[in-house]
């Protein structure tokens, strides 16, 4: 959470001037990217990537778009693009939004099917098109027809994830259509249903199964969000998914709704969200997060903020918001970064150039108790 806009504001008693009068007064930036941790060192990566393009002079959406579709394009990562974890029907469906800071313009894509690289497609809806996000079939039409190959995204290991989830399904009696014969079967225990995914996945090592098990039972989010700035204080901003896992076909969450996954005002900040995005809906996140920076509060306050209006959504009852996982990122242009989660225990990834694409410690509003 480096910067030099408390410290400045503290010694020249600017604390109390509005936040885009004393940003509009300094000169060169520190370019500083930050993204959502992910897995398989994903945000480290995206990170890494996105500098190098800035450092080489290239735009801000072009670096963090670049970073992401390191992500996207990665089948380990199975909560963004190829390889996400399929909606119900097991069909992969992406969401993506973008926004450049210096030209305020932005695009979207929700819902959209067999396009690897959705936050590609959104930047060309932004770019493009007088509109600003397109969804289902008529987004995928749009990618085809800017060029985009249309191809299967569910790779083998989300295929026996959606399979162990199918078999996971009971009704109140705990029967499931998968068990054998018609009179309820006794109720199967995780071993035996591994067992039995064995059987129909012979070649699939134990540990994919044991984890198609898991998402079965504790459906993930995912996500990546990634924010830039450049030496001439210039941002941008993506967030790219394959949203909840088992979702009803074209159910979109937040990260393709700007204000919601993803919001930038290029006279402040930027800010995006993973995790439960109907949580962040019901506070449009992004957008109070970046809100409250323009106000005054550093990025960690805006975030916890915001954290706060969504513990506040359940009357702060933490038993029904243990179920809730949810992370938001920020970016200053003035470089001050943070980001926050609602439960302890988030990590996310940072480049400022002056170390290597690191990763560092989310604030939280609520400890997990240990009983
Ligand atoms: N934040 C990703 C989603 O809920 O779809």
């Amino acid at each position: 959470m480096s910067g030099t806009f408390s410290r400045r504001a503290a010694v020249l008693g600017a604390a109390a001037l509005p936040i885009i009068q004393v940003l509009k007064g300094q000169s060169k930036s520190r370019p500083v990217v930050i993204s959502s941790a992910n897995r398989n060192d994903g945000g480290v990566n995206c990170c890494a990537k996105a500098a190098e393009v800035i450092k080489a002079g290239g735009d801000t959406l072009d670096a963090v778009i670049a970073g992401v579709n390191i992500v996207e394009l990665d089948p380990r990562d199975n909560s963004v693009g190829y390889g996400g974890l399929p909606n119900e029907d097991g069909v992969v469906q992406l969401d993506a939004s973008c926004i450049h800071g210096p030209t305020r313009r932005m695009g979207a894509v929700g819902a959209i099917e067999g396009i690897k690289t959705p936050s590609k497609v959104a930047k060309l809806v932004m770019e493009q098109t007088d509109h600003m996000m397109l969804v289902g079939a008529g987004a995928l039409k749009f990618a085809k027809a800017m060029g985009f190959q249309e191809e299967n995204l569910l790779t083998e290991e989300s295929r026996i994830a959606w399979i162990a989830w199918k078999m996971s399904l009971r009704d109140r009696n705990g029967h499931t259509n998968w068990g054998p014969g018609l009179d309820a079967p006794p109720e199967k225990q995780k071993a035996a249903v591994l067992q039995e995914l064995k059987g129909m996945f012979p070649d699939a090592a134990d540990d994919v199964l044991a984890q198609a098990w898991e998402y079965a039972i504790h459906p993930p989010h995912g996500t990546i969000n990634c924010i830039s700035l450049n030496e001439k204080g210039e941002m941008s901003a993506v967030t790219t998914t394959s949203g909840m896992a088992w979702k009803i076909p074209g159910r979109c969450g937040d990260s393709p709704i700007i204000g919601g996954g993803l919001w930038l005002d290029q006279d402040v900040g930027g800010a995006g969200s993973t995790g439960r995005g109907e949580e962040n809906l019901r506070v449009c996140g992004a957008h109070t997060v970046v809100e409250n920076m323009k106000h005054g509060m550093p990025p960690k306050d805006a975030i916890l903020d915001t954290l706060k209006r969504v513990s506040r959504n359940f009357n702060d009852d933490k038993k029904r918001l243990a179920a809730v996982e949810l992370d938001f990122y920020a970016l200053r242009k003035d470089g001050e970064y943070a980001a926050g989660s609602l439960w302890q225990g988030s990590r996310f990834a940072v480049s400022t150039g002056d170390a290597a694409s690191h990763t560092e410690q989310s604030v939280y509003l609520y400890e997990r108790s240990r009983a």
